[in-house]
């Protein structure tokens, strides 16, 4: 495991030095179309962004679209509307934005896609600063991979159905499992990047499964969902981390003491700070300068050895 963390970090994890400028952006105004609070990493990123607004004297309006597109829609408008000097949007779904896009673009309003991509042609936007998700996929793949020597029957907790986040992350998983004959995903049902969505797939998969007996390891596309396949597996007399292993995306705190514990086996880090990189895009648009049209943030690959140190440092 030594090697695999050392090509994780090394190959897979380009961060690309988040936050590292912060130039003078009082006075703007910048409208920010949140998807709503349904994982511990969203709740982290919301505030991460409110907090560099404010650091950076930012006047951010912000608004939550409840997991609607609708709702997020409507937002983007009402900012158009008030003349912002820039839009953040953290697109629920890939499509159906490009008539939205088109009218900021129309109104001049530099749009900057924050966390997950839309399909949509990207003269619609300014940048978009977000992780490669097939790469996170690809990485829990290969870890898998690792760790089970290419022989195990898995089961796939996907995020919100349409999103980019689970698109590209079972896109990335896939790639890499197609090349062991021996891996098989054998049941993959959307539990919303959310806790109880994902305790309630998992519980009908071990159902299904000869109450988990069939069932080798849980790749979920975030860490709340693991978090509730934790608690199904627990429910259900077995032991997850060893019966079952687990492998997910976000590093939040809460999965660095699951894996602690030895509940959960590793955790791929999607970093919440977006807000620096995406103001200063902005800026730098409004300045006249060019802003390349994807500002990736991937991260490492964590696993059980330093899960206590990262919880003691993350949760404080
Ligand atoms: O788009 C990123 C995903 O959305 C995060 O992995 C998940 O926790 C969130 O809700």
């Amino acid at each position: 495991m030594t090697g695999f963390r050392k090509l994780a970090l090394g190959g897979v994890a380009m961060c690309i030095g988040l936050g590292m400028s912060v130039a003078a952006h009082a006075d703007m105004v910048i409208g920010f179309s949140q998807i709503g609070s349904e994982s511990g990493w969203r709740t982290s990123e919301t505030a991460s962004i409110k907090a560099e607004a404010e650091r950076r004297g930012i006047d951010l309006k912000f608004s939550d679209a409840q997991q609607k597109q609708e709702n997020q829609i409507k937002a983007v408008r009402s900012f158009i509307a008030q003349g912002v000097d820039g839009i953040l949007l953290a697109p629920v779904v890939e499509t159906g934005w490009d008539q939205v896009l088109q009218e900021a673009k129309d109104a001049g309003i530099p749009v900057v896609l924050v966390d997950r991509g839309v399909a949509a042609s990207e003269d619609l936007y300014l940048t978009k600063v977000a992780s490669d998700f097939v790469v996170e996929g690809a990485l829990a793949a290969a870890w898998l991979a690792a760790e089970t020597n290419g022989v195990c029957d898995v089961v796939e907790l996907q995020g919100t159905v349409g999103s980019s986040a689970a698109n590209d992350r079972k896109a990335g998983f896939e790639s890499v499992v197609g090349n062991f004959p021996a891996i098989n995903i054998i049941r993959s049902q959307s539990g919303d990047f959310t806790r109880s969505g994902g305790k309630e797939v998992m519980e009908s998969f071990l159902k299904a499964e000869d109450g988990g007996k069939n069932i080798c390891a849980v790749y979920a596309h975030n860490d709340d969902m693991a978090l509730g396949a934790v608690q199904a597996i627990k429910e259900a007399g077995l032991k997850p981390g060893a019966d079952i292993l687990i492998v997910s995306i976000d590093a939040v705190p809460d999965i660095f003491k699951a894996m602690a514990d030895g509940d959960t086996n590793a955790t791929i880090e999607l970093n919440p700070h977006l807000g620096g990189p995406s103001f200063d895009a902005i800026k730098t648009a409004k300045d006249g300068g060019t802003v390349d049209k994807w500002i990736k943030a991937n991260g490492p690959l964590f696993l059980p050895d330093t899960a206590a140190e990262e919880y003691a440092k993350r949760s404080q």
